[in-house]
């Protein structure tokens, strides 16, 4: 592959985006390194092609989910080729709101952080941590906001992003977040349920309503792969892969993609339910087993299990009904999502 680097060496920019917030501060550090006369090169981890000759330069980019990143930007840092000996930097973007005319920085906890130290583990020189406030993208718990309010929190992300590059391309470092990482070590078992756990019961909250045509854009589009046209209906199946980055939600051409909150509170009363613990329980009296560590995790681990295996169920059982057109409509109007405006990325905010 024959491209120019430039003297100072190339720049590779690895992004994992769901509404394109990420993806758009990810271009915009490439654009200044561009005006610098770097050759820089934006990657979307879901098509990892091969690196640049003569990287001298790697960033890794992704959303603040739960306080903490997200499985695609730890298994990024922990996989990216030829990180030993190279600068390297992480950039994350977190929820910022705008209340009362004033623009709100998000909580980004862990999620800068934890991949760099993933990154300084294999040996990159860490260069820069740093997150940026872009638009609150969650719509499947809280509406979008309106586009003026969009637009002036992208405004504020971009000031943020041109300091944070301008720095780096400068041969500085900059970092930042120490605060944020204090709490985000404090909240960590919460962040640690949320990616073990509640990722898993979010993602079985997605369904598609009685505007669905099956076009597939949500299958097409899925950095995960976690959507599927299924059945003879062809209507989307989301499978526990989901990550809840809201393309799906953000990109759905007749908005037919919902959230159902009901069922996300129906899944808590499964889990809460002992049952992973009472057949842990009776496993261990038929083996003559009592107490101490293997009880502990024997326990867990056959609650975990329970946990999957219940909500598949019950996801499995809902997505039938929803073939039928009239609970499909009560169930659609029943949602939250039916009445609450998409987030359509920042640059298509309108
Ligand atoms: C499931 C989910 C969890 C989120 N958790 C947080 C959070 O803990 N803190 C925060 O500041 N923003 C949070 N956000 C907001 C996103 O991090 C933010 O909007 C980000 O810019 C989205 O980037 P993307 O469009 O590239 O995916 C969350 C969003 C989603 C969808």
């Amino acid at each position: 592959m024959s491209v120019d680097t430039g003297s100072a060496g190339g720049i590779e920019l690895y992004v994992y985006s769901g509404t394109g917030n990420t993806h758009h501060v990810a271009e915009r550090f490439a654009d200044d390194a561009r005006s610098r006369g770097r050759a820089a090169r934006v990657v979307m981890l879901e098509n990892v092609a091969e690196q640049l000759p003569a990287i001298r330069l790697i960033g890794l980019f992704g959303p603040t989910h739960g306080f903490t990143t997200t499985w695609p930007i730890l298994r990024a840092a922990m996989t990216i080729p030829n990180v030993r000996g190279r600068d390297a930097f992480v950039l994350v973007t977190r929820g910022g709101t705008k209340v009362a005319g004033k623009v709100f920085a998000g909580f980004e906890g862990t999620a800068a952080w934890l991949p760099a130290a993933l990154l300084a583990l294999r040996g990159a020189r860490i260069r820069g941590v740093g997150a940026i406030d872009m638009p609150l993208n969650w719509t499947v718990i809280v509406p979008s906001f309106g586009p003026s309010a969009v637009e002036a929190i992208v405004e504020r992300g971009d000031e943020q992003t041109s300091r944070f590059a301008d720095r780096i391309l400068d041969g500085e470092t900059a970092f930042g977040g120490l605060g944020q990482l204090f709490l985000g070590v404090l909240i960590l078992p919460l962040s640690l349920g949320y990616m073990l756990i509640a990722r898993l019961l979010l993602a079985k909250m997605f369904f598609a309503d009685e505007k669905c045509t099956s076009c597939g854009t949500c299958e097409k589009n899925c950095p995960q792969r976690a959507v599927g046209l299924r059945g003879r209906s062809r209507k989307p199946y989301w499978t526990y892969s989901c990550q809840n980055c809201m393309r799906c939600m953000s990109i759905c051409p007749t908005e037919a993609i919902q959230g159902g909150q009901a069922w996300l509170v129906f899944y808590m009363w499964l889990v809460a339910l002992p049952a992973g613990a009472v057949a842990a329980g009776a496993l261990l009296d038929s083996v003559g087993v009592t107490g101490g560590v293997i009880s502990g995790v024997l326990s867990l681990v056959t609650s975990y299990v329970w946990i999957m295996i219940a909500v598949w169920l019950a996801y499995g059982i809902l997505w039938l009904g929803l073939l039928v057109p009239g609970v499909r409509f009560v169930l659609s109007r029943a949602t939250l999502t039916s009445r609450y405006r998409r987030y359509k990325g920042p640059d298509r905010c309108s």
